[in-house]
């Protein structure tokens, strides 16, 4: 509606303005390799568009969480999602930016919901598209990066425990300096933990403020987000 009115006004002005959008910004290239939807492509329509067209808002009647919601037809721009043809389905010419008015996401959005996507994106979504734009039946659950010793928990003992559960003198024999030495545990309590076996790993309990019986408990209780991610990590098996 606006972009007639302008063009009927103004019709040199805005022909003029939409040519020079276009050359400004050039469809990038797809990438060229086979790409993933569920690990590489959705984590980027969640962060990037969903927030806008998911089970909250439904920007423009569009919801891109569902199969059936992401592969409508737009109103006035073809196809959102053509299969094996990238370079005309109208999510990629819109974060390309290369429909007028329409650059998803919009500009001037809260802090975190504008930032346009980057070349290196639009080419992984164009590769996925023209792959065949794959998409399972059925709610996506994203997967999640697994919880690693030397990433995640590592850092969290050094903090807390090795004051006292540091190199020879660890109280206990216990000590938190590697993987190998947090597995071991120490003289009194064995295997601090029980790789997959969390209800039975000593560390947990410990640290979860459920064992009666170690000293300083306020020492050895952790926030129950950390214990959770304690959890979780031997759950998977406790890996590096
Ligand atoms: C901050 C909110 C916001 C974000 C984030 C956002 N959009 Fe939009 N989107 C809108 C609004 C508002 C409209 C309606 C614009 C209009 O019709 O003028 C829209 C419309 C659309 C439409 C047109 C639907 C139709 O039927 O006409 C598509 C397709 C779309 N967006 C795709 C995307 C994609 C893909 C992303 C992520 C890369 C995205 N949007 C991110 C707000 C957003
Ligand atoms: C202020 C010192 C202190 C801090 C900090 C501390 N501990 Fe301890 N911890 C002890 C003492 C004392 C013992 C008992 C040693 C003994 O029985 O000889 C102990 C025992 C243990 C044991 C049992 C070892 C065995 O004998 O088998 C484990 C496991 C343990 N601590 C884990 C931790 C963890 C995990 C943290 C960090 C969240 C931590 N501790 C923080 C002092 C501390």
């Amino acid at each position: 509606m606006k972009l007639a009115l302008l063009v009927a006004v103004l019709p040199a002005f805005s022909a003029f303005a939409v040519d020079s959008d276009k050359s400004n910004r050039s469809l990038p290239p797809a990438a060229n390799r086979k790409v993933e939807f569920i690990s590489e492509i959705y984590p980027i329509f969640h962060a990037a568009c969903i927030p806008c067209h998911g089970p909250e808002k439904q920007k423009g009647k569009y919801r891109m969480d569902t199969r059936e919601g992401a592969f409508k037809l737009t109103s006035d721009h073809g196809p959102a999602i053509a299969p094996k043809e990238s370079a005309k389905s109208a999510i990629v010419l819109m974060m390309a930016g290369q429909i007028d008015e329409m650059l998803m996401p919009p500009p001037g959005g809260k802090p975190g919901e504008s930032d346009p996507l980057t070349a290196e994106q639009i080419g992984l979504i164009r590769a996925w598209i023209d792959q065949g734009a794959e998409w399972p039946g059925g709610p996506i659950s994203l997967q999640r990066k697994p919880i690693g010793f030397a990433a995640h928990i590592q850092p969290v003992l050094k903090q807390f425990c090795s004051e006292c559960h540091s190199g020879a003198s660890g109280q206990g024999g216990f000590q938190v300096d590697s993987l190998a030495s947090v597995l071991r545990g120490g003289e009194n309590y064995g295997k601090a933990v029980i790789p997959k076996d969390p209800g039975h790993s000593p560390l947990l309990t410990i640290v979860g403020g459920k064992d009666e019986d170690i000293p300083k408990p306020e020492k050895h209780r952790l926030p129950d987000k950390t214990v959770e991610l304690i959890r979780e990590w031997i759950q998977s098996g406790a890996p590096e």
